[in-house]
């Protein structure tokens, strides 16, 4: 479980509970650590779920347990039908042989980078074929690294980001877990921080010697960061596929794809953002009912094809390191 707290989840929400077992860990959703507007059906809440059962995995193989893992499955449905907390998955562990890899040895490394990129190192031919075996059944990686398809991809990012800050429920719902002060770091232990903005750190010191910003601005500055650093910088950027957008299940196997490929491009001395906005506003229009504009996007880019990208994102050398980001204790999690 300290693995598995460890994992990439949305907004830093944390959105997971524990409950342990001599022969099990149930791993349950806590639905109330949602993202409202931001991820109206859970899909990413599923996605984070799925990083920490991943990083789970890969512990009880390096403790000396053979995992086996059983996943709830279903349809992702809108929040308001959910409340508590829900069973998403049970990992039953049996003695086996310890078997310690350098996934699980860069568990405590992965941290999102959110800084500029180095734009003259790229991806090996062999790299890039290593992306293609982080995967499960139903899930497909992409990755694009063609100059004329990472421009369309920079604009579909950036497009996405002010479509985003133009809707007043989504920043309101993504302001509420930015933590600014070291008073509400400690208080929360969760969201995003100053810290892993991916600021230079004369730039982070300056930015938290000033009063909390506004919603409106902070997102203003997000959309800065992403426009003139994130994807003004990225090499390359991947895309996640999944056969069923909504299907809890697959949600939960592409998050465990996503973690597994933030430990291999560390084990590379790579670095990874995911860079979800398109499918954010995918999840948000589907919500209100109103033209699929990313959805379409999305085809244009891609092509018509019979599965859905989940999650994108971008990889690449790190000029600077990225920062951890906190984490609520274990006694917080387990029940
Ligand atoms: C489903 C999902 C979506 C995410 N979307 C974004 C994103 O759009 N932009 C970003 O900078 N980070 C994104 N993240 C990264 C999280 O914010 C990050 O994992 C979390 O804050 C914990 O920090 P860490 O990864 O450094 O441990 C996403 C993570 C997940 C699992």
């Amino acid at each position: 479980m300290r693995a598995a707290i460890l994992a990439a989840n949305p907004h830093n929400t944390q959105p997971w509970v524990f409950r342990v077992s001599e022969e099990f860990i149930e791993l349950h959703a806590e639905l109330t650590r949602h993202l409202g507007s931001f991820d109206p059906y859970l899909r990413e809440m599923h996605l984070g779920l799925g990083c920490a059962l991943e990083n789970m995995m890969l512990a009880a193989h390096a403790a000396g347990y053979e995992p086996t893992l059983e996943l709830v499955g279903g349809e992702l449905r809108p929040i308001a039908e959910q409340s508590g907390s829900t069973l998403v998955a049970r990992i039953t562990l049996v003695q086996g042989e310890a078997a310690r890899n350098e996934l699980f040895e860069a568990i405590p490394q992965r941290h999102t980078n959110r800084g500029p990129y180095d734009t003259a190192r790229v991806l090996t031919a062999e790299q890039k074929t290593q992306c293609f075996f982080h995967t499960e059944e139903a899930v497909e990686v992409a990755l694009f690294t063609e100059p004329d398809t990472l421009a369309h991809f920079q604009e579909l990012i950036i497009d996405a980001t002010k479509a985003i800050i133009a809707d007043g429920s989504m920043v309101h719902d993504s302001e509420r877990w930015f933590r600014h002060s070291w008073s509400d770091i400690q208080q929360y232990r969760d969201g995003p921080t100053l810290d892993a903005a991916g600021l230079s750190p004369l730039m982070t010191g300056l930015a938290k010697l000033m009063p909390r910003p506004s919603a409106e601005a902070n997102h203003q500055y997000w959309l800065d960061a992403t426009r003139d650093i994130q994807v003004a910088t990225a090499p390359a950027f991947g895309l996640i596929y999944v056969d069923d957008l909504y299907d809890r299940a697959q949600a939960l196997k592409a998050g465990r794809v996503w973690q597994r490929l933030h430990l291999w491009a560390i084990t590379q001395g790579l670095t990874m953002q995911p860079l979800n906005q398109p499918i954010e506003r995918v999840d948000r229009e589907l919500q209100l009912g109103i033209e699929p504009t990313f959805a379409r996007r999305l085809i244009a880019l891609t092509g018509k094809r019979p599965n859905r990208p989940t999650f994108a994102f971008r990889i690449g050398y790190p000029i600077q390191n990225a920062s951890p980001s906190p984490r609520r204790r274990l006694e917080q999690v387990m029940f």
